[in-house]
């Protein structure tokens, strides 16, 4: 016990002042309506810049237990300054707030442009720290800004997984005109990563990609504050969740207005405006690949269109969370899920898939834009993914780790789709082995596996395996199967897959 190190008698104490309460210090913390407490972490602190006393703060929150979207900046009245506050030991703060020490001090360093900020809450921090998502130093001179051409692409979370490039045949396919955008090169979304602050150099980020799959993960990086609070993107406001790499000079802009087509981004909604007048494009730029009804898909190489699929990465960034900055979209391709209308494509959601994947993952990255969540748009993302991969004649999965939500959505989408497929099954007498639901589906078979068992539908009989689907399984798949729901219609899909050569991927 080094009874020295902490300035506080014991870590926990009942009560304090709001002077006391230090990053790191835990809480009661007010969320939520009908309020209640909830115990939460102290992130960040900075001043409020609206407020006349100028010792004012507020402070970023992270809740126990809960999803980091929810954390947020509150008033420190929503703090219970009677109850237990746990203190940070002062041994390890070191290591464990390095970076959040520079985003609390960046509040109030001189020149912090706090003043800034927009009169409501909407305001948004982005110290140093924070931009960088690697404790501060990557985004500090030469963070980028909108002309810096620095490569960016956020890209997945996960463990390492190893991968391989195999392919080599010939390039067959070519659909359509894939126009190349390098003329939005004025919008170049910047990375906060560079040789000097961040954890990997390009040509090491590039050897990651190689060998590591896409969702590898970089602790160190995970940002912890949130530096946008707020997008606009066609009609709609969207409130973002997660820290993404964006510009540090946009970092305390209210609003971060976004043009939906080629998701350049701007900090003036004049900005914008005038960008439009010049920004043709009515659909992502890319390959139609399906069109059905008012549903179309396109196919975007990360090669050819660098900077939507950058712009891209910064986007969804903001609604998926531990994802590591990577420089290079190139490994990728894009599947672009849009709306028509009579002002054109409007983006929903994406997919984007690495074009060789030798753990033959079908998705790499997923997001339904959050206005359009909970409408079925991600079944139908998920659905389009298994399509491609029926043409491929491969067996896909989504890349791990799943997100909350992503676990949630494949879970149903598997259970629909296997259940409604042995129910159709049963009619004609033939069983089906777990290696012919996924042919069938194009279903990896540890899915299958999985999802059978989570619907605890395998029982052990006469010494083996067998598939048994309890009444309410079927109850509930035929209650699912009523919901009025788009579905994938193979016939639209005008795609053949394409085959890269071993110089093609090289992303150099
Ligand atoms: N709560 C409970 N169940 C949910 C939820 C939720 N918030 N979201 C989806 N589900 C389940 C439900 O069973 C739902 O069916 P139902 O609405 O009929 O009950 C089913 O999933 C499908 O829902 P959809 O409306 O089709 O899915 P949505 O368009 O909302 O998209 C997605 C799902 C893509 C995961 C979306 O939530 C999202 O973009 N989240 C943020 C990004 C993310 O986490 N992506 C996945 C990361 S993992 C990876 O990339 C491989
Ligand atoms: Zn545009």
């Amino acid at each position: 016990m080094s009874a020295v190190s902490s300035p506080f008698p014991s870590t926990i104490v009942t009560g304090g002042t709001i002077g006391s309460i230090i990053v790191g210090c835990k809480l009661q913390v007010l969320h939520g309506q009908p309020p209640e407490y909830r115990k939460a972490e102290i992130l960040s602190i900075r001043p409020t810049p609206t407020a006349d006393d100028a010792t004012r703060c507020e402070y970023y929150v992270h809740y126990s237990d809960y999803n980091k979207r929810l954390d947020e900046w509150v008033t420190p009245e929503r703090l219970n300054l009677l109850g237990e506050i746990e203190y940070p030991k002062l041994k390890k703060p070191k290591a464990m707030v390095a970076g959040i020490g520079k985003e609390t001090g960046k509040g109030s360093e001189p020149g912090t442009p706090s003043g800034r900020v927009s009169k409501n809450n909407r305001k948004s921090n982005l110290s140093k720290a924070a931009t960088t998502g690697k404790g501060g130093d990557a985004a500090a001179p030469g963070t980028p800004g909108p002309s810096n051409k620095r490569k960016a692409a956020a890209i997945e979370e996960g463990p390492s997984q190893a991968e391989g490039t195999n392919g080599s045949t010939p390039s067959i396919q070519v659909q359509g005109d894939d126009d190349e955008d390098e003329d939005m090169n004025e919008d170049i979304p910047s990375g906060t990563q560079d040789e000097n602050g961040g954890v990997f150099s390009k040509e090491q980020e590039i050897e990651k990609l190689r060998t590591s799959g896409s969702m590898t993960q970089n602790p160190h990086e995970v940002a912890r504050v949130k530096n946008l609070n707020l997008i606009q993107i066609g009609k709609h406001e969207v409130e973002t969740w997660y820290f993404s790499p964006y510009p540090v000079e946009y970092a305390h802009l209210p609003i971060l207005y976004i043009c939906e087509f080629c998701l350049s981004y701007f900090p003036a909604i004049k900005q914008l405006s005038r960008h439009r007048l010049k920004c043709t494009l009515q659909h992502p730029p890319g390959n139609e690949i399906y069109r059905k009804d008012d549903i179309s898909f396109f196919e975007i190489d990360g090669r050819k269109q660098k900077v939507y699929c950058r712009n891209l990465c910064l986007l969804s960034k903001l609604f998926l969370d531990h994802k590591t900055l990577y420089y290079d979209v190139d490994p990728f391709l894009f599947y672009v899920m849009t709306m028509r209308d009579e002002d054109g494509a409007h983006f929903i959601g994406y997919f984007s898939k690495e074009k060789e994947s030798s753990e033959q993952y079908n998705v790499a990255c997923i997001l339904t834009m959050p206005q359009y969540q909970r409408m079925g748009f991600g079944r139908l993302l998920i659905a389009f993914s298994y399509e491609l991969s029926k043409v491929e004649k491969r067996l896909g999965s989504p890349e791990k780790p799943l997100s909350d939500l992503g676990l949630l959505s494949y879970r149903a989408f598997w259970s629909e789709a296997i259940v409604q497929l042995l129910v159709e099954q049963q009619k004609t007498g033939i069983e089906l082995s777990i290696d012919d639901i996924a042919n069938r589906t194009a279903f990896q078979p540890q899915d299958v596996l999985h999802t059978l068992q989570n619907l605890n539908a395998l029982k052990y009989y006469h010494g083996q395996y067998v598939i048994v689907l309890s009444d309410t399984v079927i109850k509930n798949s035929e209650r699912a199967a009523k919901k009025k729901k788009r579905e994938v219609d193979p016939k639209a899909l005008v795609w053949k897959p394409i085959h890269f050569t071993a110089t093609q991927l090289r992303f150099l």
